[in-house]
C-alpha cells in the first residue's frame, strides 16, 4: 500500500512556519498585504476567495477583496489593478480566474506589477521559469514541491511525467520539476499512448481534469503520484487518479480531497510573505 501524503498535515506545518515568519516581520514593522480581485459571482471562485481571506486573517496577513460585477469593462478592471500596483502598502495582487468571456485574461494578467504577481502568471515571471527562478512559483505548483520535499521524495535525476499543460498547473509544474533537475515529460490532450509515458514516471503529476484518467496499470510500482484533479462525480469529489487501484501500486499518493488542495491556499500566503520580503527588506 502507498504512503498517503496528507495535504492537511503538510499545510498545517507550512502555516506554523509562516506564522512565525510573519511575527518576525512584524517586529521589523513589515505587514504583508494581499489584494484579491474577484470579478463576477461564480460560486466556486467566491468560495476559494473566502478561504484565501480567512487563512490570511488567521495568519496575521492583511487581506482585501475587491469585488467587481460580471459586466465590468476591461478598462475598469485594469484601472483597479493599476491602483493596487501604485499602492505601496500592497505586496501581492491576485486576479481570481477564470475571468468573464468578454475580458482578455492574458492582457489583464500582464497588467499586474510583476513584483506583486503572487500567482506567478505575469509573462515576466513565466519567462523566469525558463531560468528556474521566478519571484514565486504559481501556488499549486509550489504546493506540489512542498509535498515532495516534506515527503523526502527526491526530484533530481527522477523521471517526472506531468499530465496537463495549463497555465495554472501543468506547464509551470513541468518547469519547476525541470528546474529541480528531474527528467521531465509533459503530456497533454493530444499525447498518443499516454500510459507508455506515465508508466515510466518516478514522479507522476496529473492535472488533466478527467476523473479516472490514471489507473493502476498506468503507474510504475513505487511511483510518487500527485493528483491535482478535482472532479465531481455522483456528488463526490474525486481526482484524476483512480485512488482505490493506484494506492495498491504506488509508493506514495495524494488523496482528493485533502492532498494538493489544502496546500494551494497556504502557498498563496507563503508567496505573499515572500513578495513582501523582497519588496520591503
Ligand atoms: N483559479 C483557480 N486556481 C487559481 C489560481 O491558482 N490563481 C488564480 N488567480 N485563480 C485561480
Amino acid at each position: 500500500m502507498a504512503r498517503i501524503l496528507d495535504g492537511k498535515v503538510i499545510a498545517a506545518a507550512v502555516k506554523q512556519d509562516l506564522a512565525m515568519e510573519i511575527a518576525q516581520l512584524r517586529e521589523k514593522e513589515v505587514q504583508p498585504k494581499l489584494v484579491v480581485v474577484l470579478v463576477g459571482d461564480d460560486a466556486a471562485s467566491a468560495s476559494y476567495v473566502r478561504s484565501k481571506e480567512r487563512m490570511a486573517r488567521e495568519l496575521g496577513l492583511e487581506a482585501e477583496v475587491i469585488k467587481l460585477s460580471a459586466d465590468v469593462s476591461e478598462s475598469e478592471l485594469m484601472r483597479q489593478i493599476e491602483l493596487q500596483n501604485a499602492d505601496d502598502s500592497v505586496d501581492a495582487v491576485l486576479v481570481q480566474l477564470p475571468l468573464p468571456e468578454h475580458i482578455d485574461t492574458d492582457w489583464v494578467l500582464m497588467g499586474v506589477d510583476p513584483t506583486k504577481d503572487v500567482d506567478g502568471f505575469h509573462p515576466q515571471n513565466i519567462g523566469r521559469y525558463a531560468i528556474g527562478s521566478p519571484l514565486v512559483w504559481p501556488c499549486t505548483t509550489a504546493g506540489i514541491l512542498e509535498i515532495l520535499e516534506r515527503a523526502n521524495a527526491p526530484v533530481a535525476g527522477q523521471t517526472a511525467v506531468v499530465v496537463g499543460r495549463s497555465r495554472i498547473v501543468g506547464w509551470p509544474t513541468a518547469q519547476l520539476l525541470l528546474a529541480h533537475n528531474a527528467t521531465v515529460v509533459q503530456c497533454h490532450r493530444q499525447t498518443r499512448n499516454l500510459a507508455e509515458f506515465t508508466r515510466q514516471a518516478d514522479i507522476l503529476v496529473v492535472a488533466a481534469g478527467q476523473a479516472g484518467l490514471i489507473r493502476a496499470d498506468d503507474v510504475k510500482a513505487g511511483a510518487v503520484v500527485i493528483d491535482v484533479g478535482i472532479n465531481r462525480v455522483d456528488g463526490h469529489l474525486v481526482g484524476d487518479v483512480d485512488f482505490d487501484s493506484v494506492v495498491q501500486k504506488a509508493g506514495a499518493i495524494t488523496p482528493v480531497p485533502g492532498g494538493v488542495g489544502p496546500l494551494t491556499v497556504a502557498m498563496l500566503m507563503k508567496n505573499t510573505v515572500r513578495l513582501a520580503r523582497i519588496r520591503r527588506l
